[in-house]
This record gives C-alpha cells, structure tokens and sequence, in this order.
C-alpha cells in the first residue's frame, strides 16, 4: 500500500493565523473569552475551541442585544472579518478585540475605502450572504453586490462614471477572467481588481492532479465545510472512489486493500493533527510503504 498527499492540502494561511491566535489567547487569559462565529469551518476544530475556554457567539446575538459580553472581556475575530458595524458595538462596550480577519481580506476593505474616497463606485463580485462579503461592502456607503456575469450584465453601467471592482477572495478564477473580458470589452472607466486568494484553486488543482493517480481518495474535512464539499466534487470528476471523511474515528478501513495507492487531501479548514489522525489509522492497519 502507498499513501500519496496533494501536493497542497490543509489549512490556509489565514486560517492557521486565526487558529494560532486562539491558542495564544487560551493560554493568555483565564476566563471570558469568546470566538465570533466558527473560527474555521470544522466542527472538531470548533469543539476544541470549546474544550479550552472559547464561547461561541454569533453575530445575531451581538446585534440584537443578547451577547453576553461585557467590558474587559476578549474576543477573536474569525478569519472571514465582520462587519463595521459589529465591530463598533464591541468598541462601544470596550471589548478586547482579537483582530484575525486574514490580511487577503482586509486589503480588499482597504482598497474599497480608498476607491471611495477618491470617487470611484464599487462594484463587488460575490455571495452577499457570505460574511467575508458582509463584512467587506459594510465598509463602504454604496456598494453594487453581483453574484455573477450574468448578473451584472442585467445592470448596464454609466459612462459619465468612475468604477472600481472587488471581488470576494474565493471567487472562481475563470468566473473572474470572464468579467474582466466582458468589463474591459464595454466598459474603459472600470479599474479592475484582482485579489483572488490561491489557497481555494491551489488545493483543487491539487486534488484533481491526486485524484488521477489514486486508486481511491480521501478528502478530510467536515462535512458541512462548503471548500471540503468542492474537493469531494473535485475528485468525484476524476476518481469515481473518493470520499470524504471527518476524522479517524469515522474511517471504514474495509474501503481499503493491501495493493492500493491511497491519495490524501483535505479543505483549507482542516487541521494537521486530524489528516495525521487519518493516516495513522491506515498505517496502523496495513503495510504501507514509506
Ligand atoms: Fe485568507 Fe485565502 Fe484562507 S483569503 S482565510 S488565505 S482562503
């Protein structure tokens, strides 16, 4: 037996960042400290979280008046970021804000402040239900939201202005290629702006290279993490034998035999010490070459 990794697999930079500052603060402070929403898609993860003294809290609690914070206490902000005005209520109430919304996200904010101030409108691509993208247009006055091509073609743009456009930083790269072709094709006053973060397309390419040398794959991540979920389709496409799994505990040995090359991926959401978990368990129980 073989076991072969994806070349790029696991946690995103921001997301280790956001993880690690979790861990600071646990060993920090004692008591009353709260993450703002999960810290990272993966419920093992988010029960850790838990174990060594976070509490979850949402972002509706916090809105609506129902949080229980109160001055002095700490709270991480998760990697996505949150919006201008969550953090001004936690200003308000003199919260220690833990800052780990990762740098991709914050230098989109930044640059949308700045395209405002100089006059531009925005235009912004993506899922306006996301929190990175609520967090990011919350710190604009009047952002156009599209989810897509097709959506922003309904809506013809204005000659007379200057326009500046954003996109969340997952957004599909060929998605992207098409926008600015068709934008650069009609429009000359919109300034296009590429911040895609490699991490999401880095671990598909990844995943799809694997999944064609394999006899049967492996994606690890939670099965509600929406990046686990498209590796999975990923390496559906290429090997119909994959499947995705949560953790050791959940790993039927019996999809295995002795003569198999095993390839092992996992979403930019899950953890190092889970993907080791899983390939313990499989070496544990045949004889794989190292
Ligand atoms: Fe940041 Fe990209 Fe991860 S934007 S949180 S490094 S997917």
């Amino acid at each position: 037996m073989k076991i072969i990794r994806a070349e790029k697999m696991g946690f995103c930079f921001g997301v280790k960042k956001a993880v690690e500052a979790c861990y600071r603060i646990a060993e920090k402070k004692s008591k009353n400290k709260y993450i703002l929403g999960m810290v990272v898609h993966n419920k093992d993860v988010v029960d850790e979280m838990k174990r060594i003294g976070f509490v979850i809290i949402e972002e509706e609690e916090i809105l609506n008046g129902k949080d229980p914070l109160v001055k002095g206490d700490t709270i991480i902000i998760r990697a996505h970021g949150t919006t201008a005005e969550i953090t001004n209520i936690l200003k308000q109430k003199q919260i220690e804000i833990i800052d780990a919304t990762c740098i991709f996200v914050d230098k989109i904010k930044e640059i949308l402040i700045e395209r405002e101030s100089l006059g531009d409108e925005i235009i912004f691509i993506g899922d306006k239900e996301h929190p990175e993208v609520k967090g990011i247009v919350s710190f604009g006055k009047k952002i156009n939201i599209f989810k897509n091509l097709n959506e922003l073609k309904e809506k013809p743009l204005n000659s007379s202005k200057k326009y500046s456009v954003l996109t969340q930083t997952t957004l599909n790269k060929e998605k992207f290629m098409d926008i600015k072709e068709y934008l650069q094709k009609h429009y000359s006053n919109a300034k296009i702006f590429d911040r895609i973060c490699g991490a999401t397309s880095e671990r598909q390419e990844a995943t799809r290279k694997l999944s064609r040398v394999c006899d049967i794959v492996i994606v690890i991540g939670d099965l509600k993490s929406s990046n686990s979920k498209k590796l999975l389709e990923v390496a559906l496409t290429e090997n119909p034998n994959s499947y995705l799994v949560q953790n050791d505990i959940e790993l039927d040995l019996s999809i295995f035999s002795e003569s198999m090359k095993i390839g092992i991926t996992a979403g930019a959401s899950t953890p190092e010490d889970i993907i080791k978990k899983i390939e313990n368990k499989i070496r544990g129980n045949f004889n794989v070459e190292y």
